[in-house]
């Protein structure tokens, strides 16, 4: 008997590396892709083929140049003779950096026309372009399988997961291009979920709140009072989560997320769904957090501000 196949884009680091793990403990064989990071990605497939019985391939593509999605597809494809799972997890944040390597910011209203549209490019090319093309060519891959399976009553069932992000809809001022792929990724898990499900295909949209990836290990403009040494992302919104902006005081590790990926494609009637896993940032409003709040208020009008 073959072993199912999982393919996960941007396995080579942070939630995709925690990803194609999972699978593998899960008896998948599994195909770790990375962009820049070879090594990384050939390293994680020795140590899942080293701990498990399964086949932990590696494929290389640049998946913000049109045809490389179409390519790793159909290369998994030949390779493996299946795809079972398929799960669009690559993402960049809209960081822009200059000559010197150092990250260029603007404020929203003050950013230059070249930079406005650079970043917008850089984060819609391989967030959105690259997820929908890979997206595209596993459902073709999948509804074929489903067909050659006519007359043995319902095709097995498969799963395609988008990995997008609670910036679809939460705002923030710094990150629109980022908010703006991931929503407009929510559009395409509508359309195809339709089309996938009489193959008994689901399409679904796994919504991460903040994760310690090398991601957020970026600087985050928020200085330490005391030392005066910037946080990373990460360690602000953790600094947020324990100060109580979300349920859970803490922020995720990519593990959580990945099992949360092997859940969501495990069930077989649901479709078209936009799930957060997020610790409950999305939940937090005023009102849990009234003191805090208050304080704020009384602190501001003391001050005349
Ligand atoms: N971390 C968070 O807090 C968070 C929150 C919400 C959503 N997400 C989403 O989760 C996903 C994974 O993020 P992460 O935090 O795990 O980030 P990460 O550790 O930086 O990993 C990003 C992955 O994307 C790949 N990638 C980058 N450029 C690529 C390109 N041009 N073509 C193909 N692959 C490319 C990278 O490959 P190489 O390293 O091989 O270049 C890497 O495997 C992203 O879609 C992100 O938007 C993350």
């Amino acid at each position: 008997m073959t072993r199912p196949l999982c393919l996960v884009t941007g396995s080579s680091s942070g939630i995709g590396a925690a990803i194609v793990r999972r699978f593998a403990a899960h008896g998948y064989d599994v195909v770790v892709h990375y962009n820049s990071g070879q090594d990384r990605a050939r390293a994680i497939a020795d140590e899942i083929s080293g701990r498990h019985q399964v086949t932990a391939g590696v494929i290389g593509a640049d998946l913000s140049q049109r045809d490389e999605a179409f390519r790793l597809v159909d290369e998994a494809r030949e390779r493996f003779g299946r795809l079972d799972v398929a799960i669009s997890n690559s993402g960049v944040a809209n960081y822009v950096r200059g000559e010197d390597g150092e990250l260029i910011r603007h404020r929203f209203q003050e950013c230059p026309p070249e930079h406005l549209d650079r970043e917008m490019a850089r984060v819609l090319d391989l967030n959105l372009m690259g997820a929908y093309r890979f997206g595209q060519r596993a459902l073709k891959h999948m509804i074929e399988a489903a067909k050659s399976e006519a007359g043995t009553g319902r095709p097995s069932h498969r799963s395609i997961l988008f990995v997008t992000s609670i910036s679809d809809a939460a705002p923030e001022a710094t990150r629109i291009p980022y908010g703006v792929s991931k929503a407009g990724l929510n559009h395409v898990i509508l359309g195809a979920a339709f089309e996938a499900g009489p193959h008994n295909i689901t399409v679904n949209a796994l919504r991460p709140g903040v994760v310690d990836t090398p991601l957020t290990a970026r600087p985050s403009g928020v200085e330490d009072p005391e030392s005066g040494r910037e946080y990373t992302v990460a360690e602000t919104y953790g600094l947020m989560a324990k100060g109580g902006s979300q349920a859970l005081p803490w922020i995720a590790e990519p593990d959580d997320i990945a099992v949360a990926a092997h859940a969501f494609t495990q069930i077989p009637y649901m479709t078209g769904q936009m799930v957060a896993v997020d610790g409950g940032f999305t939940l937090a409003n005023g009102f849990p957090n009234r003191e805090l709040f208050l304080n704020e208020g009384l602190r501001r009008r003391r001050e005349g501000d």
